[in-house]
């Protein structure tokens, strides 16, 4: 039996708190970049470029072959044979929005490009990484936007372009290669769209080693789950030894990590990837291990210094008088003052509007199991919960309009992490879980053994039809809007004129027909493009509604355009 299956009762959480919205106070997180980034360049080959960094040691793009051609306003860009060589520094990306260049390996084909939340979505990723906020070809990249600006020189094919709002638009890679330095520091917004990643809680539970993580770290390039979005690789509980040591700082386990946590960061960061850790606001985690209770400090400065980016931060055995409030926003503060950018994942296992100020994400509710509906832990319960509104589902107790309005840049509503792959649902029911999770824009954090996937799972979690819709730079947490409650339809407004995803859900047992109709999108043109997100077929132009027979526990999830 896992071990949260049998600590669970204990988490009955009182909502009793009004409902904020955004706060001035995280205005950053609450800002939109605007999409598409400018370019210039040139036409060239050859050229070398040196990709920017900021705080953290430059990296070094490397020589570029091939040349590109920017056409700058648009954000457009193509690039052919622009590959990048080269470039190595072990440190994450720099402070806010250094980007690509500071990635071991540069920004390579096929490699990561990464960035550190200066960058905002509105982006594309293609062959050749991934990418928040900008549009990855083969290496080859147009500047994205960021709140707070994107360093320049961070990404490098053939040349440079980068730049957006509040950054700056530089020219690289012009003819004969030019040499683009810089990288400038920018501070932006954490989580500015959906966190994506993978965690061990799930399949692996306590049975986690270096060697897993590594495993894992391999797999999620080789798979293809880094090219299309994944980023942070996150160690659940059960890392570390059972005692601080005798300065009382956190240590890891020295069986299962024996190289200590710098390395495997290190490790992981070299894949261009990021590390995430977990603790809790407790004396001791759920699983009875040293809890940060009183040593927020001293173990935020630990993960800083080994270069962790992710903290996912528990609810269990609270101190004796200790209030949840304070304790959160302890170790936000300290997290804050460590001098890294670490991603704040609060896992209270319930809403409560303090959250939205401090954290990038925060459990709405209690733990997922990989079942579809047969306790409260299943699926099924977990999205009535975070999906609801209006008390439209009974045991939606959020009040009226519901979580959505919490999510947005910097900030989502986490109904927990993905079961897909696991083998408690079917191929179509964990197709729901992954479509039903992108239009709520909830963070994808995968829960599976990413080293042995089927190719169902994997054509699920690397769908990059509905990764977009989780990702969309509006940030819009999408809704059910049917009045039926077993055949269903959400919906979620995109970035776009007129431009919708939407969800038809089957709940019930048999296939069914399901349509949505124009007009209860809020498109008022007669016709509408749509698109199939799981057979990734345009369906062309159709006029006042769509419908389509959805198996039985399954979605039919579409693109919809008013034209
Ligand atoms: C709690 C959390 C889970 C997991 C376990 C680890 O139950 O909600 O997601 O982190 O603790 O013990």
């Amino acid at each position: 039996m896992k071990l949260h299956q049998v600590r669970i009762l204990h988490r009955q959480p009182l909502f009793l708190g009004a409902l904020l919205g955004c706060f001035a106070g995280w205005a950053v997180g609450c800002s939109n970049g605007a999409p598409g980034g400018e370019g210039t360049g040139g036409t060239g080959s050859g050229g070398a470029a040196m990709g920017g960094s900021a705080s953290t040691p430059p990296a070094t793009g490397g020589s570029a072959t091939g040349g590109i051609s920017t056409t700058g306003g648009g954000g457009t860009l193509q690039g052919s044979g622009g590959v990048v060589t080269g470039g190595s520094a072990t440190m994450p990306p720099a402070t806010g929005g250094a980007t690509g260049g500071s990635s071991t390996g540069g920004n390579t084909a096929g490699g990561a490009f990464q960035a550190a939340g200066g960058t905002n979505s509105g982006g594309v990723a293609s062959s050749g990484g991934s990418v928040t906020g900008g549009k990855a070809t083969g290496g080859s990249a147009t500047g994205g936007t960021g709140v707070g600006g994107r360093p320049t020189g961070g990404v490098a094919t053939g040349g440079i372009t980068a730049g957006g709002t509040g950054g700056v638009v530089s020219t690289g890679g012009a003819s004969g290669g030019s040499t683009a330095t810089g990288g400038s520091t920018a501070t932006g917004p954490l989580a500015a769209t959906p966190p994506m990643g993978w965690n061990s809680w799930n399949k692996f539970a306590g049975s986690i080693t270096d060697t897993l993580v590594r495993g894992i770290a391999d797999a999620m390039v080789s798979s293809g789950m880094q090219a299309a979005g994944y980023q942070y690789i996150n160690i659940d509980d059960m890392w570390q030894a059972s005692s601080r040591d005798s300065n009382g700082n956190i240590q890891p386990s020295s069986s299962k990590f024996p190289n200590g946590m710098k390395a495997l960061a290190d490790y992981v960061h070299g894949k261009g990837l990021k590390l995430g850790l977990y603790s809790d606001r407790g004396t001791k985690t759920c699983a009875g291990l040293p809890g940060s209770y009183s040593y927020e400090t001293k173990d935020a400065q630990s993960y800083a210094s080994w270069g962790v980016d992710y903290l996912k931060y528990d609810n269990c055995s609270p101190a004796s008088g200790s209030n949840i409030q304070t304790d959160y926003t302890n170790m936000a503060n300290a997290l804050k003052a460590a001098g890294r950018p670490i991603l704040f994942s609060i896992c209270a296992w319930w809403f409560y509007d303090w959250e939205t100020s401090i954290g990038q994400m925060w459990r709405t509710g209690t733990d997922i199991k990989d079942a579809w509906d047969t306790d409260s832990h299943s699926f099924i319960p977990l999205l009535n919960n975070n999906g609801g509104w209006s008390g439209r589902y009974s045991n939606a107790s959020y009040g009226s309009p519901g979580l959505s309005q919490h999510a947005g840049p910097g900030h989502w509503n986490d109904p927990d992490m993905l079961e897909v792959g696991n083998g408690g649902m079917t191929d179509t029911e964990y197709q729901s879980h992954f479509s039903l999770w992108a239009i709520m824009a909830a963070p994808l954090i995968a829960g599976n053994d990413v080293r042995s996937m089927t190719a169902a799972t994997k054509n699920i979690l690397t769908n990059a039809d509905v990764i977009a819709v989780d990702q969309d730079a509006l940030g819009i947490q999408g809704k059910p809007i049917s009045t039926s409650t077993t055949l269903e339809v959400w919906s979620k407004k995109l970035s776009g004129s007129q431009t919708y995803a939407v969800v038809l859900f089957n709940r019930t047992t048999a296939s069914a027909s399901i349509a949505v109709t124009w007009s209860s999108l809020g498109i008022t043109s007669a016709s509408a493009t749509v698109r199939d997100l799981w057979t990734h077929t345009d369906l062309g132009p159709t006029a006042t509604q769509y419908a389509a027979t959805v198996p039985s526990h399954g979605v039919v999830m579409l693109k919809v355009v008013g034209q």
